[in-house]
């Protein structure tokens, strides 16, 4: 395909358009003034982050990404076959690796027509937009640099059955209420012939959950301490990052991994940008991110509380993940 034709088939909209800082500086100012510090984990995937966050993917300890894509190598054209979908629409893409999966059966099923990929991180968007048109002859592909709870409005109207999908269990990143609210914002997307295929972690042994957010090698660290350089860069911060360590902990009564970073000693840090001075007691934990651990009933019973329908579950042999498609109730 030549490079005029490429461009063609792709467009690109920057949602974010220069008022990202401007949610970084809230977020900082609400979260590290809270009395149990956190900031919301969409900040985790600066550049630097997305490529961390590639490698974790990687990782022996990191199971979800590969039992994913073992249930997508699977079950995509059944997937395809019964929702008929024309166009993909996926939600916090990243690489838009495991998405091939789902092009490759609606190209085989010749119903492929156009990809929809949403992420925060411009640098995300604009490679995968830019490999996928050159991999899929004939595919438009519209690139929507945003935040999947706020900008959903940006979304090209549907012109085929749509599937919409939201894989890698980020569904289980949110707080259960923002979840509740992002559910029902899908759902009032969604027409008679769309669906929706979402990718939860199932609840397992406390070790293997763990290990799959502290791995030796130490990635996933270096991944949740990222978010003090962004502050240091974006909000001329002086978080001295070698000075707090990454803590992962199961909760069993939530049911969800807690992503925090502990300050080794007592300090303060300063956030000029934001007029903000932190100090952190000794051992005092920072929350980065929570990932929750689901069930099939509880699955069903949150899409149903959204105005969804759960129609299928597909899982791996071990239990471990699960890919849920559902429609609007
Ligand atoms: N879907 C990929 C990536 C999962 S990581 C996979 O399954 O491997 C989560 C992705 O969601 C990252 O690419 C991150 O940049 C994006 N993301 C996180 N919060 C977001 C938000 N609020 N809005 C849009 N994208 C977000
Ligand atoms: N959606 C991924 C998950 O919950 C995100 C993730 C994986 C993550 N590893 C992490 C977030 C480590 C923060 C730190 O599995």
């Amino acid at each position: 395909m030549t490079d005029a034709t490429a461009a063609a088939a792709l467009t690109l909209h920057n949602a974010l358009d220069g008022d990202e800082s401007r949610t970084l500086a809230e977020d900082v100012r609400q979260g590290l003034a809270r009395p149990f510090k956190e900031l919301p984990p969409k900040h985790l995937y600066d550049t630097r982050g997305a490529e961390l966050f590639e490698q974790i993917c990687e990782l022996p300890e990191y199971y979800p990404t590969r039992l994913e894509r073992s249930i997508l190598e699977r079950v995509a054209a059944d997937v395809i076959a019964a929702t008929a979908a024309g166009e993909l629409v996926e939600l916090g893409s990243g690489s838009a690796a495991k998405t091939r999966l789902l092009l490759d059966a609606m190209a085989a099923a010749g119903t492929l027509r156009r990809f929809v990929a949403v992420d925060v991180t411009e640098q995300a968007v604009r490679d995968s937009a830019t490999e996928l048109i050159q991999e899929y002859p004939g595919l438009e592909v519209h690139g929507l640099i945003g935040d999947f709870e706020r900008h959903l409005d940006y979304l090209p109207p549907a012109r085929e059955p749509r599937l919409l999908a939201f894989l890698g269990g980020t569904i289980g990143n949110f707080p259960p209420a923002a979840r509740l609210r992002f559910l029902t914002a899908v759902a009032e997307l969604l027409r008679p012939a769309d669906h929706l295929l979402i990718g939860t972690d199932l609840v397992k042994d406390r070790a293997v959950l763990e290990a799959a957010y502290d791995d030796s090698a130490g990635v996933t660290a270096a991944f949740n301490l990222n978010i003090l350089h962004v502050l240091n860069r974006e909000l001329g911060a002086n978080f001295d990052p070698q000075s707090f360590t990454h803590v992962a902990r199961f909760d069993e009564d939530e049911e969800w991994i807690e992503m925090r970073l502990r300050s080794d000693r007592a300090q303060t840090v300063a956030l000029p940008a934001i007029a903000m001075d932190v100090s952190f007691a000794e051992g005092e934990e920072l929350r980065t991110e929570v990932s929750a651990k689901f069930t099939r009933e509880r699955v069903a019973v949150e899409l149903e509380a959204a105005g969804l329908e759960l129609l299928a579950w597909y899982t791996d042999p071990s239990d471990w993940f699960a890919l849920s498609l559902a429609r609007r109730a």
